[in-house]
């Protein structure tokens, strides 16, 4: 695997950056929403006042360290910001995707686009192997984006995952280096 360092990322209709200062209020805003939070496992609701900031300054680090990429999901036309996605590259979450969207964007494929980009990012770019990724079961809407951006179902684990110490149902969505690239070869 090539190291993580910050890079911006395109496609059709977004941008993937890293996270600034500056986007703290409109992070807060969205993930301050429980409908966001409460379908995340590491999201705390109610959401700390000045979280974002914090959140934003840790995943500066996490750049810098090489453990994680972490993105703010931006409109190409105009450069709002829509939501934020994270790819894992540390011992306890090797190889897994995180991502949201705020409520007033959902529904409108931006998760499956970012998703999509940050999985040829990961593949393409930092030649990783495998993504594997997890949503909760009473999250179908994730397991759809999922499914959307050519990943496959695993397995369903009763009580697999937790948020809060309690446990839920998961299920499980994988994608491995030559699936990527036989669904995208043509691209
Ligand atoms: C899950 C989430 C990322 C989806 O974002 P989005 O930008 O709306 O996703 P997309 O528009 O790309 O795709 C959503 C798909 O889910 C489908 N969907 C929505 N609600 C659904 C439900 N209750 N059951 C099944 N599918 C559902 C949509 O119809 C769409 O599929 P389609 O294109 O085949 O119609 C967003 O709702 C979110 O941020 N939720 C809270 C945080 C979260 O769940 N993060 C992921 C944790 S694993």
């Amino acid at each position: 695997m090539k190291p993580i360092v910050p890079i911006v990322l395109k496609s059709e209709r977004l941008i993937l950056r890293p996270p600034l200062p500056e986007d703290a209020p409109h992070v807060e805003c969205f993930v301050s929403d429980r409908r966001v939070a409460e379908m995340t496992a590491l999201i705390p609701h109610p959401y700390p006042r000045g979280g974002a900031l914090d959140w934003i300054h840790l995943s500066e680090r996490q750049w810098l360290e090489g453990v994680k990429a972490t993105f703010a999901i931006c409109l190409r036309d105009s450069g709002e910001l829509v939501g934020c996605a994270s790819y894992f590259n540390d011992s306890e979450r090797d190889n897994e995707i995180g991502y949201w969207i705020g409520v007033p964007h959902w529904g409108r494929g931006y998760a499956t686009e970012a998703l999509t980009r940050l999985l040829r990012y990961v593949f393409e770019d930092l030649g990783g192997r495998r993504v594997d990724t997890y949503h909760f079961a009473h999250n179908p809407a994730s397991g759809r984006v999922m499914e959307k951006a050519g990943m496959k179902f695993v397995s369903k684990t009763p009580l697999g995952a937790s948020r809060d110490g309690v446990a839920y149902d998961d299920v499980r969505y994988s994608i491995s280096a030559e699936e990527w690239a036989s669904r995208y070869s043509l691209r």
